[in-house]
């Protein structure tokens, strides 16, 4: 082991997770190297945020133009080119319910937390609707959205009032039919949100368009439109979280566009700058103009830096075309992840959309009993050969797969060859 990893333990909190017993230096889009020299593909993308991969030279230019000028005011004490040239350019692509405006600050889960603060100051409703399995941060009311309680809220209570789940359709594990699926679902939230509470508490329903944490998870088609016209037809605010699925992961900008749907606001965070700290939400201007003065925001949120390297994210993205080609390396993902379904028994399903696909493993196809430490040797076996992976999933039992939507197609092949060895060496 390398002594890096020796004073992480020592230093460094346990509660803070590592998957990979490794001390990485530097990267080079799809490629990173640790401390002893060794190379590694990463099928992480840093939890998918470096989706132009690491060390981008263009972005790395913008960072330092910026840096050189100004990298501290507080958008507080005045304002500054980088963080309205952002803004204006997520209302222009993200398109909601009417018009709209935005706000940053710095991670995930206080973009979560400022969506949840706009939903109840805007509507004067105190209830908030998240889903069983979704992962919305962890701070305390981020975390209170979050539907999983291991690890994530042990020993954490008491977490902040006024919030209530519902099932997601996650079909696979329910074992239903995408349409009965779907009818479950929109019946349980249908109980909760008229019987249990009244809609004129509630002030939003938050959701992932693909549960990410939670393993990939890809509702049935019609889900997100008939949760858009519940949420309307009682005067509930709609929140989708695209702070894993959004910048093109899934083969769209934002992976709402898939199912036809407006929502009111939208959060956005990982893979906006790329890695560099900045989080967001894009919300109606009816809401947004309801805020106080002073009421959201924050010290460091949309800092100039990391500002300019998410207006450049976005040019990039749109000069490459990179959207269509998270599509086609999507194709590939697939292909060879459903010909490892066909072959072991102990793979139950493949899912994901883009460049985000998971497989859920399983002690047979039969059972569907999920096999977490399968798993995890899977993703073990893929880094002693050079690939590095991520588990997830409701029960820990999901390997996923989110490379950079730059990746080559060679090296895309090449991680997916690492994989088949890996899941044939447990099985
Ligand atoms: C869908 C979703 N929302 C929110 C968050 C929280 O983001 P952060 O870790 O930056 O606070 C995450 C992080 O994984 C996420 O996947």
């Amino acid at each position: 082991m390398d002594k890096f990893i020796d004073m992480r333990g020592r230093y460094v909190s346990p509660g803070v997770y590592l998957i990979h017993p490794i001390t990485v230096t530097h990267g080079v889009n799809e490629l990173l190297y640790d401390v002893e020299g060794r190379e590694y593909l990463d099928f992480t993308s840093g939890i998918g945020v470096t989706n132009l991969g690491h060390s981008n030279r263009e972005l790395v230019q913008a960072a330092l133009d910026q840096l050189g000028k100004l990298w501290h005011i507080s958008i507080h004490v005045a304002n500054y080119p980088a963080y309205v040239t952002l803004a204006s350019m997520l209302v222009e692509r993200v398109k909601l319910s009417g018009p709209a405006m935005t706000a940053f600050f710095n991670s995930g889960a206080e973009a979560t937390e400022n969506a949840v603060k706009v939903s109840r100051r805007a509507s004067g409703r105190p209830y908030v609707v998240s889903f069983i399995g979704g992962f919305h941060g962890r701070t305390t009311l981020a975390l209170s959205l979050t539907g999983k309680y291991k690890p994530y809220k042990v020993g954490f209570e008491p977490l902040a009032p006024s919030i209530v789940k519902a099932p997601y359709p996650y079909c696979y594990r329910l074992r239903l039919e995408e349409d009965d699926c779907l009818n479950m679902v929109m019946s349980s939230l249908e109980l909760l949100v008229d019987v249990d509470l009244d809609p004129s508490v509630v002030a939003s329903i938050m959701v992932e368009p693909i549960q990410g944490e939670g393993g990939f998870v890809v509702p049935p088609k019609g889900f997100l439109r008939e949760l858009e016209s519940f949420a309307r037809r009682r005067d509930i605010l709609l929140i989708v979280d695209e702070i894993q699925t959004g910048y093109c992961r899934t083969g769209k900008f934002m992976a709402y566009e898939h199912y036809g749907i407006s929502p009111d606001i939208v959060t956005l965070g990982k893979a906006m700058a790329n890695g560099l700290p900045i989080s967001g939400i894009v919300g109606v201007e009816s809401v947004m103009k309801k805020m106080d003065s002073g009421s959201i925001g924050g010290t460091f949120g949309g800092n100039p830096v990391s500002a300019a390297v998410a207006v450049k994210v976005i040019e990039v993205i749109e000069r490459d075309n990179l959207c269509m080609r998270a599509e086609s390396l999507g194709k590939l993902l697939s292909d060879r992840l459903s010909d490892l379904e066909k072959k072991y028994d102990f793979i139950g399903d493949v899912r994901g959309l883009g460049v985000m696909k998971a497989v859920e493993l399983v002690k047979d196809k039969h059972t569907r009993e999920p096999d977490k430490g399968k798993a995890k040797r899977i993703v073990e076996e893929a880094r002693r050969r050079g690939l590095l992976l991520l588990t997830a999933g409701y029960y820990g039992n999901v390997v996923r797969l989110h490379p950079p939507l730059t990746i080559s197609e060679e090296n895309l092949a090449r991680g997916l060859d690492i994989l088949a060895e890996s899941v044939k060496s447990i099985a």
